[in-house]
């Protein structure tokens, strides 16, 4: 698809088909083509649990306001955004490193430079962290939705979501924060997609202060 349509026909479709499957490969083929998102030294904080069985997409509606969507569609994304992503000793980080060494960015040397220079950039407070971990996964999260579309697919973010509920009944370790749930599916054709929404002009998004 041409990158504008991407844009214009993403849309949260409220209704997923729930006849209609999506396959291992479809869902793989999404996810490595939203891993290519940019991040802060390609860290790539992020990561997914899939959700595929019913009494586990049941167990998420219950701590996600009951959002029958979780449930219609296929398959549900719990989108997770490490806050230690750039720490030493992460597995992330460390591979980041070790991956930047090998191609050549950076030396072995250089390995105290980088824990420091991230560290200073993001882990100076919670707050950073947390920016951190959910900007970055933001742009992969966005990427998903993209990628799901360009792949004919059909997707819906939620925030809708008792985050401490979903850490629980997952057993999400408190290092992840989690930025948002994410539905991939086939819209309902029996359905009436709400029109689209207004968007913010030229105008209305550059400021000066
Ligand atoms: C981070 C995020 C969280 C959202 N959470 C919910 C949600 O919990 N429930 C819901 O019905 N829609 C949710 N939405 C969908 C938005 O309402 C929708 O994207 C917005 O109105 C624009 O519509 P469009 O995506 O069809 O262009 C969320 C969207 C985003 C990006």
């Amino acid at each position: 698809m041409e990158f504008k349509d991407v844009m214009q026909q993403r849309r949260a479709v409220n209704f997923f088909d729930p006849t209609k499957d999506v396959t291992e490969a479809q869902l793989k083929e999404i996810i490595e083509t939203a891993a290519l998102a940019p991040s802060g030294f390609n860290l790539q904080p992020w990561n997914l649990i899939v959700l595929r069985d019913k009494a586990k997409k049941e167990m998420l509606r219950k701590v996600a306001w009951d959002q029958p969507k979780i449930t219609d569609a296929p398959v549900v994304l719990i989108v997770l955004g490490d806050r230690e992503g750039f720490k030493k000793g992460n597995a992330g980080f460390e591979k980041d490193f070790a991956e930047s060494v090998k191609a050549g960015i950076m030396k072995q040397e250089q390995y105290d430079w980088f824990i420091n220079a991230a560290n200073s950039l993001y882990g100076v407070s919670p707050e950073r962290q947390l920016a951190f971990a959910c900007k970055n996964t933001g742009f992969f999260a966005m990427s998903l939705m993209l990628a799901a579309k360009d792949a004919g697919l059909d997707s819906h973010p939620m925030d809708g979501f008792d985050i401490d509920g979903v850490r629980k009944a997952f057993n999400i370790p408190d290092q992840y924060w989690i930025p948002l749930l994410l539905a991939i599916g086939y819209f309902d054709k029996t359905k009436t997609l709400l029109p689209p929404k207004w968007r913010k002009s030229y105008n209305e998004i550059v400021v000066n202060f």
